[in-house]
């Protein structure tokens, strides 16, 4: 079965080209010549290697006049070392060492676009070399190290576990067609943004209960204010029929998800990475702080 399927297929491409009688099937070399990417688990690096030492004179030689001799950056060309830490503040520091997930990047990044004015002009081994230096700027090697194809998928950063697959559903809604608000009235009560409450504002009914992190940090967008239609955390009134019923009904609700009378409740709040012990925290903590 495979093999006539892979044959009628191969068949069909040169019949495209064909029928419509442009281009031609590229050969393997010119796809050779696009297909560089390298991925996080290494699949694509070519054959190769490079110390520190070695990338330490390339990048004296070929990148430093823009980016510093210590990668902190020469006027405003980008900072590619340090700011590890700074991702929580104002005005955080982006750089290979604070912010970047996979070596991989780096090495592709590289290869690809630097320097900026030649790029694809470093030879593969030089690639290595300024790519295992760009690292130990960062502090993520020592000096006496090695780069090589074999090892460097193995290399973890510092911020890897920050990126993660965005697995929240799509949300559908449903056009209103007739009576519908009128959209004067309508006005939008926050913005979504990570919020976090003045303890000395708090209501007093909030100020019961110790503040609970998941809520303060994914909850709290719609919740807060009542976006989308969402209890609003304090709101008595809008909380009693919801807790008549139950702890355990209200944190089954709201790890599967539910639509009601005032809109969608996603499931999880859409954060699908929160552990169902998460959720019942929170719900918990939003029932104590709303009776
Ligand atoms: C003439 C100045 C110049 C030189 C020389 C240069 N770069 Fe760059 N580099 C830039 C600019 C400009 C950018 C930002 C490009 C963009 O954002 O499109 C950049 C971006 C980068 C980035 C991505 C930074 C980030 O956080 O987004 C890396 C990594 C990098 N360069 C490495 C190198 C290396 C390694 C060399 C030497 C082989 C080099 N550069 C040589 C100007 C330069
Ligand atoms: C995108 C907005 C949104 C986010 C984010 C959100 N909710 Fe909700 N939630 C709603 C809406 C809307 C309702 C009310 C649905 C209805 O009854 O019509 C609701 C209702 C609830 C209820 C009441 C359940 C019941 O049985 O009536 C609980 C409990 C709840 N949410 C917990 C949470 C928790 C815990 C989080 C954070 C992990 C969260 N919500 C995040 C929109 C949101």
């Amino acid at each position: 079965m495979t093999l006539v399927f892979l044959v009628s297929s191969a068949a069909n491409a040169d019949d495209k080209v064909g029928y419509y009688g442009l281009g031609k099937v590229p050969s393997e070399a010119e796809i050779a010549g696009w297909d560089i990417d390298v991925r996080p688990d290494g699949m694509g690096l070519p054959p190769g290697q490079g110390s520190v030492e070695d990338g330490e004179m390339l990048y004296e030689e070929q990148c430093a006049e823009c980016h510093g001799s210590f990668g902190e950056g020469v006027g405003r060309f980008p900072v590619l070392a340090g700011g590890q830490g700074s991702l929580s503040e104002d005005r955080p520091t982006r750089t290979v060492g604070s912010y970047w997930p996979y070596v991989s990047t780096l090495w592709d990044y590289i290869h690809r676009a630097m320097p900026f004015t030649t790029p694809e002009s470093l030879e593969d081994d030089e690639v290595y070399a300024i790519t295992a230096y760009v690292l130990y700027l960062n502090d993520l090697v020592e000096d006496d190290f090695m780069l090589t194809q074999a090892n460097l998928a193995s290399i973890e950063m510092p911020n890897q576990q920050s990126f993660f697959r965005d697995d929240r559903p799509d949300v559908e809604n449903v056009r209103c067609m007739n009576n519908c608000k009128n959209p004067d009235d309508i006005r939008i009560a926050s913005s979504v943004a990570l919020e976090i409450v003045d303890s000395e504002s708090a209501s007093e009914e909030t100020a019961a209960a110790a503040t609970n992190m998941v809520y303060e940090q994914y909850c709290s967008i719609c919740h807060k204010n009542g976006v989308a239609g969402a209890p609003i955390l304090g709101d008595v009134a809008g909380w009693q029929d919801r807790i008549a019923k139950g702890l355990t009904s209200m944190t089954e609700r709201a790890i599967s998800g539910f639509t009601g009378d005032n809109g969608v409740m996603p499931a999880k709040g859409g954060f699908l990475h929160l552990s169902d012990a998460d959720i019942g925290e929170a719900v918990k903590y939003m029932m104590e702080s709303s009776q």
